[in-house]
């Protein structure tokens, strides 16, 4: 079983944002994760990763226990996070943005180079050395992604990457993130755009309300209207 997440509780101060979150990825594959804005995506990937400290619940990696662990440690261990809000050191030039991320990565994970990256997003070689706080938004995403796969994760957990950016650009994340997985990283993907999500993922998981109420693959996901209408549509 490569992630079990089970029973996950998250708060923020008093307020209980995830009542028990349980899902499983047993092998590298491509989980939507959907859900209206609120419902818990964000907060249930800042739990898995250590950035919120879930007071109840088992997340479990390749059989280890994550939970408890510091985000650091979680990282070392397999783990790795594309925030929604971009997180480049402006004052650092791509290159060196890149080097931040590296890390050994642990046993049996597929391994990642510069190389790699540059050929995803040949923008980013060219910019190599520029410094990335003059990069537009869209390069910047580019740079958290790469910087991440670059600590040579198992499970990469990706936060509406494509947000804000040009159709084309969106293409070529999809792309991307179909080609990670092929590599033999599992991948759970926020996405808000359901054309792509639908488009690279071949399960699908829905949050309402802190918890998932929708679990299957995507074409059965495309055959419940009413979970759709119930959870997702904006009405
Ligand atoms: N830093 C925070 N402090 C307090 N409440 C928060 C914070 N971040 C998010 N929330 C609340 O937690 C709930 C889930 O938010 P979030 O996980 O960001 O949803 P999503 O990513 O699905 O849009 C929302 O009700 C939101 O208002
Ligand atoms: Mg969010």
């Amino acid at each position: 079983m490569l992630l079990d997440v089970q029973d996950l509780h998250a708060y923020y101060g008093k307020s209980h944002i995830l009542h028990g979150v349980t899902f499983q990825m047993p092998e590298p594959g491509i989980v939507a994760l959907l859900g209206r804005n609120g419902s818990g995506r964000s907060t249930l990937l800042k739990a898995m990763m250590g950035i919120l400290t879930p007071p109840r619940g088992s997340v479990r990696l390749s059989g280890q226990e994550l939970r408890g662990k510091s985000a650091n440690s979680i990282c070392r261990s397999g783990l790795a996070f594309v925030p929604e809000e971009r997180q480049v050191f402006g004052n650092l030039t791509v290159d060196e943005n890149l080097t931040m991320g590296i890390q050994p990565g642990v046993a049996g994970a597929p391994h990642w180079t510069r190389e790699d990256m540059f050929q995803y997003f040949p923008r980013l070689r060219e910019r190599r050395n520029q410094m990335a706080g003059v990069l537009s938004g869209g390069e910047q995403q580019m740079l958290t992604v790469c910087r991440s796969l670059l600590t040579n994760p198992l499970v990469i957990l990706i936060d509406e990457p494509t947000e804000g950016l040009a159709p084309q650009i969106v293409d070529v994340v999809a792309e991307v993130i179909c080609d990670i997985q092929a590599r033999g990283v599992g991948v759970l993907l926020v996405e808000q755009k359901m054309s792509m999500a639908m488009r690279v993922a071949r399960d699908v998981l829905v949050m309402g309300h802190g918890a998932i109420v929708f679990s299957g693959t995507a074409p059965e996901m495309e055959e419940r209207a009413d979970v759709r209408q119930k959870w997702l549509e904006v009405a």
